[in-house]
């Protein structure tokens, strides 16, 4: 009897329990979510359904939570607005006839809804194992709503956080009212795109609560402690010039981490980790101290957390109110105490004679809010100069991955750091400054100095273009001198250089080049660059060199023969090759280079028999070296220079194998940090042309690393990105090394010349970064310096995606559709013009 009862028992609360807690895969026109079901992502990681806070209070809402962790944490909640009463036993979440999903109460009231256009009524509804929750059409699979693009309190790895600056489209995390209470609380977390670069911002309500200072490429600045270094998983921010949009990236590099960041109703964002134990950790959370609040001191006030009092005013400044400062309300902040000297009156006569401003320099700051970007190039001293120059700048920085930042009256938001953090540099009138005397004394000798220098050029450049201009009339009544037509964008882009003319170079004589290359012999020619033949040449004091000379017959080369002499002549890097002088004579024209005993790289990696010359450890070499090169153009050089050519045979060898840049017949100066030109001409390599400016003529730094990618894919493999047929089957290298990677087996590619003797992780490396650099798209290919990053460093990678341009999918019909193309001969340098 009682055996039999207890039967019963078990069969009734098996079947009330499996009633009760069955799980569903995906919610359809025929299959609801009702109370005690729950939808169970694929691999069991999240679970949707509904609950009730903390099991306490009379709401109840549907949400979405980790399966099995305790206490349930809930990372997404639908219906934060109006919940459900917690006696509602027949609410349920469904697709409605429109197609969207909906939740109804007991009363099939309409409660919650995704409230899209959506084509049909066939939607569905499924969890995916990262916690994102998505209606599809049925039909043809579209995504029409996620969660993801509509995050609650937290942010997940590839929940979008950030803004969309076209549509004006905001995607940010508000946090809840209470930790028992899902509707909307005070602080919302959110990418704020009004000054540039970008900043991440906590707003209480809206006034500011949090700021992590402006993105500097690899992290934000006012962030130290989350840095590249910073492995577990990381915070970037990307941006999409051409959709306009900037979206922070969340990672988690070890899925067996589990890692969520929420807003707290108390205003505290904070990053969760969970490794094997069962039990949550904070990794990183801000504001952490009462320094981190926006603006804790006020205007001019200075934070430092390990001191007390926090707040001070910075130097050259005294509390606006010193009874409320002594009271600890330093909200009103500090005045400066001393007028800068650029303010005053001048024509009052006590101000005269006196000492300039100057700076006095703070470091481990975390800068003050309300930068402003200035293109000043190289370094902080030009920085400097330009804001000494401007008296409405306060304060300026020179901030590595931004470049010079400058900022008005009102320095509010500065900390500092116990490590980490940037200098800036505050202007103070000069009696001020600490080492006033000192400091003027330099300043004095510095102007004497440039100032007499400047006069000497100027004189010096004057001579020299009155002896130019002497010169090109005399040829320009001989009627040889070609003049070139510039499409309008070109010209834009070329009109800083040509202003410039490069008097700095050498200038060598015609007959010393004949007889150092023996008129030009056959013997002598080394190939063919860019625009013109290079041969090799010897000096009467035996130095060798390398001349390019123009063909006469080209007008375009002409202009790419101007281009080269005014780039190079003005960089300097070891990487680059070196121009020693040029000579224009009449109809000659003429480069001189150093000589680069082992010519192009082509010549190796490409040449069966000399191909083991370049072992491995070379290659890398090469390939950073090539690599810095591209940095330093990029980056680091006072102009910021975009190759557009850059291909194997344009990478030198000197004596000891050291790769070298060259031809810069191409090259583009770009300005400031909106890097993308369109062109109507089309210039470059087949095979080494990134998509976007292939298909539609815009070039960026970026279209440089897709170069970079293809060119590092073919030093490791030892093959031509174009040496790949049709009938094969694959298209080119990209696809090649894509597939393997893909089959898990990248090392496959290697050149079979190493016979295998290389390090297994940087030569996996070297192709999980030549992946990532010819992506498809700009956004998802890495800047130069983090190539370099990731090429040195033993850090974490992304996961490239596949990669589905190749050249040949440009065919050549689909060229000449929109275009007239001519096509160099051999080395298949293309030049397309674009007709409008
Ligand atoms: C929904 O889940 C059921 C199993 O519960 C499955 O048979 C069906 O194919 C799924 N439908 C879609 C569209 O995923
Ligand atoms: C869904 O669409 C089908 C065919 O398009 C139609 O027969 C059906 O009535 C629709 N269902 C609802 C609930 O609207
Ligand atoms: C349904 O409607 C009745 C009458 O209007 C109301 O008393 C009840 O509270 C409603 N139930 C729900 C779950 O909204
Ligand atoms: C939730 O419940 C737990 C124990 O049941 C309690 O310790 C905790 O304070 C509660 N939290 C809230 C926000 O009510
Ligand atoms: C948020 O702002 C309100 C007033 O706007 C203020 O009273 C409150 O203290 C602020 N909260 C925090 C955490 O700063
Ligand atoms: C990164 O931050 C840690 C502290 O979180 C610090 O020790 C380390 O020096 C930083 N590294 C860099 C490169 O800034
Ligand atoms: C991922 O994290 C787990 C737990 O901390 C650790 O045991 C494992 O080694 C990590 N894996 C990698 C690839 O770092
Ligand atoms: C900030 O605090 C640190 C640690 O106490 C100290 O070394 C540093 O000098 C302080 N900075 C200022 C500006 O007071
Ligand atoms: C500058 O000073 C002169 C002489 O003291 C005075 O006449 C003039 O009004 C002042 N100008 C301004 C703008 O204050
Ligand atoms: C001086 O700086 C201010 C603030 O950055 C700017 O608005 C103004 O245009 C600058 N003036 C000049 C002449 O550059």
């Amino acid at each position: 009897m009682g055996v039999k009862h207890v039967c019963i028992a078990l069969i009734i609360s098996f079947l009330f329990s499996s009633k009760y807690c069955s799980a569903i895969e995906n919610i359809t026109a025929s299959q609801e979510l009702s109370q005690g079901q729950t939808l169970i992502s694929p691999g069991e990681i999240f679970e949707l359904g509904f609950f009730s806070p903390n099991n306490s209070g009379n709401h109840k809402y549907v949400g979405l939570w980790y399966k099995g962790i305790s206490p349930q944490t809930v990372v997404w909640v639908a219906n934060r607005e109006s919940p459900l009463a917690v006696t509602d036993a027949r609410a349920s979440l469904r697709i409605g006839n429109d197609g969207n999903m909906e939740l109804v109460d007991g009363n099939q009231s309409f409660v919650w809804s995704t409230n899209v256009r959506v084509p049909s009524n066939s939607s569905v509804a499924t969890l995916s194992d990262n916690g994102n929750f998505v209606l599809q059409d049925g039909m043809s699979g579209e995504k029409l709503w996620q969660s993801f693009e509509h995050p609650g309190d937290t942010f997940l790895p590839g929940s979008l956080l950030g803004v969309n600056v076209k549509t004006g489209q905001k995607y940010v995390m508000s946090s809840w009212k209470s930790d028992s209470d899902p509707t909307l609380g005070k602080f919302t977390v959110g990418i704020s795109t009004t000054l540039r670069p970008a900043q991440l911002f906590i707003w209480n309500g809206s006034t500011p609560h949090w700021r992590s200072g402006p993105w500097a490429r690899l992290k934000f600045i006012g962030m130290p402690e989350v840095n590249s270094s910073y492995q577990k998983s990381s915070f970037a921010l990307v941006e999409d010039v051409e959709k306009g949009t900037f979206f922070l990236s969340y990672e988690s590099y070890n899925s067996s981490i589990l890692s969520r960041t929420f807003i707290s109703s108390e205003g505290v964002a904070k990053k969760m980790l969970m490794e094997n134990a069962n039990t949550w950790y904070v990794d990183w959370m801000s504001p952490k101290s009462p320094c981190d609040v926006y603006g804790a001191c006020g205007p001019s006030g200075i934070c430092n957390a390990s001191e007390s009092p926090i707040c001070k005013c910075l130097k050259g400044f005294v509390p606006k109110s010193n009874e409320e400062w002594s009271k600890g309300n330093w909200l009103q902040g500090c005045t400066r105490q001393i007028e800068l000297l650029c303010e005053k009156n001048t024509s009052n006569p006590t101000s005269q004679g006196e000492k300039k401003d100057g700076f006095q320099k703070f470091s481990n700051m975390k800068l003050p809010d309300f930068h402003e970007y200035v293109y000043a190039p190289n370094n902080i001293d030009s920085c400097q100069t330009w804001c000494l120059d401007n008296c409405s700048c306060r304060a300026c920085a020179y901030v590595y991955g931004i470049g010079c930042l400058i900022w008005s009256e009102g320095l509010v938001d500065i900390q500092e750091f116990a490590v980490g953090g940037e200098d800036i540099f505050l202007r103070l009138a000069h009696e001020e400054l600490d080492e006033g005397q000192k400091n003027t004394k330099i300043i004095i000798i510095l102007t004497t100095v440039s100032s007499v220098f400047v006069l000497t050029a100027l004189l010096w450049t004057f001579l020299h273009r009155w002896r130019a201009k002497q010169k090109t009339e005399k040829k320009q009544t001989r009627g040889t001198f070609h003049i070139i037509q510039e499409s309008d964008s070109l010209r834009s882009t070329l009109n800083y250089t040509q202003q410039q003319e490069p008097s700095e170079l050498p200038i060598f004589d015609f007959n010393s080049i004949l007889v150092a290359t023996d008129n030009f012999s056959v013997q002598n020619k080394l190939g063919q660059g860019g625009f013109g033949s290079v041969y090799k040449g010897k000096l009467k004091d035996g130095t060798e060199i390398a001349v390019k000379r123009l063909s006469s017959s080209s007008g375009q080369g002409m202009e790419e023969f101007k281009n080269e002499m005014i780039l190079i002549s003005k960089l300097q890097h070891r990487n680059l090759v070196k121009l020693l002088g040029r000579c224009i004579e009449e109809e000659e024209k003429l480069l001189i280079y150093e000589f680069m005993p082992n010519k192009s790289l082509d010549n190796f990696i490409f040449d069966e028999r000399r191909k083991a010359q370049l072992d491995w450890a070379t290659r890398f070499n090469i390939i950073n070296g090539v690599a810095r090169g591209l940095v330093y153009l990029h980056r680091d050089s006072s102009l910021r220079i975009i190759h557009r050519d850059l291909k194997v045979s344009n990478i030198l060898l000197d004596e000891n194998m050291n790769p070298k840049i060259s031809d810069f017949g191409l090259a583009r100066i770009f300005q400031g940090t909106i890097d993308v030109e369109n062109t109507r001409r089309i210039v470059g390599t087949l095979g080494y042309m990134s998509p976007e400016y292939a298909l539609r003529g815009i070039f960026s730094e970026k279209s440089d690393v897709f170069s970079f990618g293809v060119l590092l894919l073919e030093i490791v493999s030892g093959r031509k990105n174009t040496s790949f047929n049709y009938d094969e089957q694959h298209q080119s290298l990209i696809s090649y090394a894509w597939q393997l990677w893909s089959e898990c087996r990248p090392l496959d590619m290697m050149d079979k010349a190493f016979e295998y003797s290389y390090p297994l992780s940087q030569a996996m490396r070297c192709i999980h970064v030549g992946l990532l650099c010819v992506q498809d798209h700009v956004i998802d290919r890495p800047t130069m310096p983090d190539a370099v990053f990731m090429l040195t460093k033993e850090t974490d990678l992304p996961r490239p995606k596949q990669p589905l341009f190749t050249f040949q999918t440009l065919s050549a019909r689909e060229i000449q559709q929109h275009s007239e193309s001519k096509c160099s001969t051999n080395e298949a340098t293309i030049s397309i013009l674009q007709g409008r």
